[in-house]
């Protein structure tokens, strides 16, 4: 019997919604050149931190106890919704460095908000009590801001990630699931990027999301946590803070138009990324929850296509009317040339297929930018 099986044996409330350790092979593991054998091997037995029993039906089932950190921010207060409802109980763990509480206005009265930083590891620990899973969405996200604070970075990419998956094995939750990134691809020149290619970091940002990555990995493998990294590629919407240079593009774009400005391009603007509604990011963290013979793995989580910062620009000029011209600046250090993602193992495996496509994920993303603008809200 693997660890894994005693481990649903312990568990049957939650075994028969959240079956991910039962598939000890694990589907995914020749694709992405992750061996599960050889976990085993290294002592990956009866699982020691294992979850307090349930009542078990299908109650128990609708109602799993979720943790997100990051909860406040952009993908996490949207990720935050979703769960609420679908009747989770839902923790938000935030220290509202870059997050909001407004942006859980929605759901204020349903959420158990607790401010706190995930590289704490009391704060962890106390958010992480009584947790059937988390969901890892904190971070300070920026590739740039990471070249020059490389230590800031490390800190609240790498060691938070490691913190909360120590809090998450004490407490015995069951899954951790992670937001990873396509940065770690790096320069692989291989267009698209795959599960199975050799990650090259090329900054800070991308080293510490794939040390973050290794961890769950080996949480999997050492203590039985049901871990699962989705790497997110460029995602974007409402709630994306444009407030520092650097938030991610499309923000700052937006903005800038919307302001009368001009945005500034960084390099010759050829740059491409496929660009992720945020609705399809929470379509595929909603999909991981109660996804099989994934523990331990990574998966893309994109569009397929791409699009290139002079076509971003020229898109936005046209919905908003205004001319797409844009400020030159020399590209930045770190910066990847191309990204775009081969999205058949989230297909495959988790059922999923983004659903908002370019246009249309832009055009409501503006109506946001706007109403912000109109109401005087912060954006
Ligand atoms: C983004 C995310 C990162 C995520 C990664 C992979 C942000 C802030 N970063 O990194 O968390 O892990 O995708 O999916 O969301 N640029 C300009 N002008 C600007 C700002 C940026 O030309 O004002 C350029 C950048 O140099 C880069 C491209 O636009 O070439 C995208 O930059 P950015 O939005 O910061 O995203 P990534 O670096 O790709």
């Amino acid at each position: 019997m693997s660890g894994h099986e005693e481990e649903s044996a312990n568990c049957p409330g939650i075994e028969a919604s959240v079956p991910f350790g039962r598939h000890s092979a694990g589907e995914l593991g020749s694709a992405v050149g992750i061996d599960r054998r050889a976990a085993r091997a290294r002592g990956a037995g009866p699982l020691r931190y294992a979850r307090r029993p349930s009542s078990g039906g299908d109650s128990a089932l609708s109602k799993l106890k979720i943790l997100v950190t990051g909860g406040a921010g952009f993908i996490g207060s949207h990720l935050a919704e979703a769960l609420v409802g679908r009747g989770h109980r839902v923790r938000v763990l935030d220290d509202l460095s870059a997050g909001r509480r407004a942006n859980l206005r929605a759901v204020r009265d349903d959420v158990d908000f607790m401010r706190g930083n995930c590289a704490d590891l009391e704060t962890a620990r106390r958010a992480a009590r009584g947790m059937d899973v988390v969901y890892h969405e904190a971070a300070v996200p920026s590739v740039a801001r990471s070249v020059a604070d490389p230590v800031l970075s490390h800190r609240a990419n790498a060691t938070a990630t490691l913190t909360m998956l120590v809090a998450a094995r004490d407490r015995g939750v069951r899954r951790f699931i992670y937001a990873g990134s396509s940065s770690v691809y790096g320069d692989a020149r291989q267009l698209p990027k795959r599960e199975d290619m050799e990650p090259r970091p090329l900054s800070p940002y991308a080293v510490g999301k794939l040390v973050g990555e290794h961890y769950l990995r080996i949480f999997h493998g050492l203590y039985g946590l049901e871990t699962l990294t989705l790497r997110y590629f460029n995602v974007y919407g409402p709630r994306q803070n444009a407030a520092s240079p650097y938030s991610g593009v499309i923000s700052l774009f937006v903005t800038s138009l919307l302001a009368g400005k001009r945005p500034v391009i960084y390099g010759d603007g050829q740059q491409s990324r496929d660009f992720t509604y945020v609705e399809d990011v929470v379509q595929a963290n909603v999909r991981a929850l109660t996804a099989r013979g994934l523990a331990g793995q990574h998966v893309n989580v994109a569009t397929g296509h791409r699009v290139t910062l002079r076509q971003l620009l020229e898109t936005l000029g046209r919905e908003i009317g205004v001319p797409a011209r844009a400020e030159s600046r020399p590209s930045r250090a770190g910066d990847i040339r191309h990204s775009l993602a081969d999205i058949s193992a989230a297909h495959r495996l988790l059922g999923y297929r983004p659903k908002v496509d370019f246009e249309t994920g832009l055009r409501r993303t503006l109506e946001w930018y706007r109403g912000g603008r109109k109401s005087g809200a912060r954006r």
